[in-house]
């Protein structure tokens, strides 16, 4: 193994010469790895992925804080892989994803699903499909009612903070591609665009016309707060490079010389070690991360000052239960002495489930791609019956919100969870607030509409089920558990189907190649048959935005971290990844993440 490592004492310096490059494929032999056991850091951060990143760049920018970061991955800056920023991320499915499987959806055609997530210094930025959508104005907005700080405006800033826009050339916006000067940020570390792949402007202006027949409008710009529409997504690509813009890219390498900031790869962070005594505050106190090595040796790095957990929503709440903090019944089944009992540990897991309807075209169609994508409410969706679905929906809230209080372990109760789902509700209710996303794609003779349901009501779990601190955790989404989910995905495949049969789509898509076709799910299908549908034949997929685990909520409603991103019953333990991110949001997950992660870096280091 080797690590690139810089650090206030002397004795590293001549090491860092050898290993500075992330490049460097020299290994570390033994004498140098002991070298790592027994040191000190002031923060220790576990996970070098998207989030982690962020926060390791902004701490370390004071040359007095020493950052330790531990990535279970490898550097993968030279990974074609990784940096080609053709197609939709082509490190999917390789080394570079976990490719995580789940236990049988149980309401949702009882099959495993392969969860993708990143692994590598980078995270799942390294993988992903690069879309850059933030969330609706008003989604952040409810946070705050919530009992959060965090709002839109907190957020906007501080998302704004990071970004990097360059504007589409000439020649892209002659294709469509448009942009609102106030929704973007163009001083900060991430670089994003308009793809420049963009080609052939035919299909869009037929995907636009027949989106305005659905009664859905143009929209010029998604990251500025308001989403229904169709349009033009940005994406994290370095425009002038034309190089896919990962977390490493933007927030490591160009700060990679800092004396103060350690990257440690190919090292896998098993659990948190406490100082017997508490904090005066009575909280327990952590004080070094113990860390697993390639050939299976174990470290420990001490934390003189803070532990920050940056493993993703399915590795976070892992690390915190191998480490006592978590519902006492779960942690007892690995023999793990509780040190803190916090319940709401790995509960409140939510991600999308993404369905495909697709067609062939009578022609070759001009193509469209990387994707357009469009937002639809849920009165685009349901129309005059939106109405009385709302009113169905309501009256059942209680019903789902014994549902998940029965399988969250106490986490939080029934009435709490009415409440939230409540929330989520009446913010769908609103006519402008986006309740699924549809991304037509056309390449060769082919039409696919991938679309998916953006705020699930259902609720599930990552939770260990091993004494093995380096194995994955039990993840079940519960796809499906709420039936108002499938309700909202079967509004959803239908007005896509209708799309792709409405002028003037309809004049070059191959009616009899509907997938479904009218044979499968006839035109007049009832619920039940699209839902059948959906769940045994569709191959519907999760959207990998997996969320929710280590939820920033008061801890009466299920919360796992406070507004400063720290775990409830510890002194100095944060979590800051996409675990904290308490409900489903419109957008995609890295504009929303970028922007938490430079806020809690406010939060540990004020002057950042
Ligand atoms: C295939 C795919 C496509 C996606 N498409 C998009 C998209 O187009 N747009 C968008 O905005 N979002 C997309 N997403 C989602 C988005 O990329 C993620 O939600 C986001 O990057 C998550 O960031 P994170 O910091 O929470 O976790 P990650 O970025 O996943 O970081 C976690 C890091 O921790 C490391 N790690 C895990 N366990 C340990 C351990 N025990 N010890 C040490 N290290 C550990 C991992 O290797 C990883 O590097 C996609 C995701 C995937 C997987
Ligand atoms: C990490 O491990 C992989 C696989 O064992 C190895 O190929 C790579 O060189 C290692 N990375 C470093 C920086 O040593
Ligand atoms: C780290 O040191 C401890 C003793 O402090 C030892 O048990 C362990 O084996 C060492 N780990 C490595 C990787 O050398
Ligand atoms: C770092 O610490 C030194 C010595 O304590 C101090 O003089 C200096 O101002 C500090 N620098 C920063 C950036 O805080
Ligand atoms: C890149 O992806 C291809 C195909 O998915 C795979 O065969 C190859 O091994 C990958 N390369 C690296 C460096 O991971
Ligand atoms: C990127 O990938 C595409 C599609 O796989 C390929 O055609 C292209 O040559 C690659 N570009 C680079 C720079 O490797
Ligand atoms: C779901 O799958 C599991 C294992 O694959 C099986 O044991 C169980 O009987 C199945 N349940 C149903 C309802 O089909
Ligand atoms: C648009 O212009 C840029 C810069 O000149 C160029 O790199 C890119 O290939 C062009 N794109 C298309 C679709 O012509
Ligand atoms: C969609 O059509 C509208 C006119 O109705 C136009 O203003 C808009 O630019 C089109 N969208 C794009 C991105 O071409
Ligand atoms: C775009 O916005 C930035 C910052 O908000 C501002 O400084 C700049 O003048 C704006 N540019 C244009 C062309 O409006
Ligand atoms: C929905 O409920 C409200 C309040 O009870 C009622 O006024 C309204 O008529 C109902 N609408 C439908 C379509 O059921
Ligand atoms: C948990 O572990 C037990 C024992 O190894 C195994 O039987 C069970 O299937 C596992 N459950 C999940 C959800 O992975
Ligand atoms: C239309 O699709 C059907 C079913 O896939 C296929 O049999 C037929 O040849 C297609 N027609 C044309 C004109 O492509």
């Amino acid at each position: 193994m080797a690590y690139t490592l810089a650090c206030r004492w002397i004795v590293w310096f001549a090491l860092l010469v050898v290993l500075i490059s992330p490049a460097s494929t020299e290994l570390l032999d033994d004498e140098q790895l002991t070298q790592v056991n027994n040191t000190h850091f002031d923060y220790i951060i576990l996970g070098g992925g998207t989030a982690g990143l962020v926060v390791a760049s902004r701490l370390s920018e004071d040359p007095n804080i020493t950052v330790a970061v531990i990535e279970a991955g490898n550097f993968e800056n030279n990974n074609p892989n990784v940096t080609n920023a053709t197609g939709l991320g082509l490190a999917k499915n390789t080394r570079v994803d976990w490719q995580y499987e789940s236990v049988p959806q149980v309401f949702g055609g009882n099959q495993s699903l392969i969860w993708s997530a990143g692994k590598g210094l980078g995270g799942s930025s390294l993988i992903n499909g690069m879309t850059y959508i933030r969330p609706s104005k008003s989604q952040m907005d409810l946070w705050a009612s919530l009992g959060l700080e965090l709002d839109w405006n907190r957020y906007f800033t501080a998302s704004k903070k990071g970004e990097h826009f360059r504007p589409p050339t000439s020649n892209l916006t002659v294709v469509g591609a448009a942009y609102q000067n106030s929704s973007h940020g163009y001083a900060g570390p991430l670089d994003t665009c308009i793809n420049p792949h963009i080609i052939g402007g035919d299909i869009h202006d037929i995907f636009n016309s027949t989106f305005k027949k659905l009664g859905i409008p143009p929209r010029s710009d998604f990251c500025g707060g308001e989403l229904r529409g169709f349009g033009i997504q940005d994406v994290t690509v370095d425009q002038l490079a034309d190089v896919r813009e990962d977390a490493a890219r933007a927030y490591y390498y160009p700060f990679m010389n800092r004396k103060n900031l350690v990257v440690m790869v190919n090292t896998t962070a098993t659990r948190i070690r406490w100082s017997p005594q508490d904090s005066p505050n009575g909280n327990a106190m952590a004080s070094a991360a113990e860390v697993s090595h390639q050939n299976g040796q174990i470290s420990t790095i001490y934390a003189d000052r803070e532990i920050i957990l940056s493993a993703g929503a399915i590795r976070s709440p892992a690390i915190l239960e191998h480490s006592g903090v978590g519902n006492p019944g779960i942690l007892s089944r690995q023999s793990i002495d509780v040190r803190v009992r916090l319940p709401s540990v790995g509960e409140n897991f939510q991600d999308q489930t993404v369905i495909t309807v697709l067609a062939s075209t009578v022609q070759e169609s001009p193509p469209g791609f990387p994707p357009f994508v469009a937002h639809a409410s849920l009165q685009d969706l349901f129309g005059t019956n939106t109405a009385s679905v709302y009113n169905a929906t309501l009256a059942k809230l209680p019903e789902y919100a014994e549902a998940i209080s029965a399988h969250n372990g106490g986490a939080s109760n029934p009435s709490v969870q009415q409440h939230l789902l409540k929330s989520q509700l009446d913010l769908l209710f609103d006519s402008k607030m986006p309740a699924s996303e549809i991304a037509p794609i056309a390449l060769g003779k082919a039409i696919g509409c991938v679309f998916w349901p953006l705020q699930p009501f259902s609720r599930g779990s990552v939770h260990i089920n091993s004494t093995d601190r380096t194995a994955q955790p039990a993840i079940d989404a519960k796809f499906f558990q709420v039936d108002f989910d499938g309700q909202l995905s079967v509004a959803t495949a239908r007005f896509v189907r209708k799309f792709l049969t409405t002028a003037p789509l309809s004049d070059m898509v191959n009616a009899s190649s509907l997938v479904p076709g009218f044979a499968l799910v006839p035109e007049d299908a009832t619920d039940a048959q699209w839902l059948d549908w959906i769940k045994t034949t569709s191959q519907y997929q999760p959207n990998y935005h997996h969320l929710g685990t280590c939820a920033m909520l008061p801890q009466s409603m299920g919360g796992v971290v406070d507004n400063d991103f720290r775990v409830y019953g510890t002194e100095n333990v944060r979590v800051v990844d996409l675990s904290v991110v308490p409900l489903q949001v419109a957008g995609h997950s890295t504009a929303l993440l970028y922007g938490i992660a430079e806020w809690a870096s406010r939060k540990i280091r004020p002057q950042t």
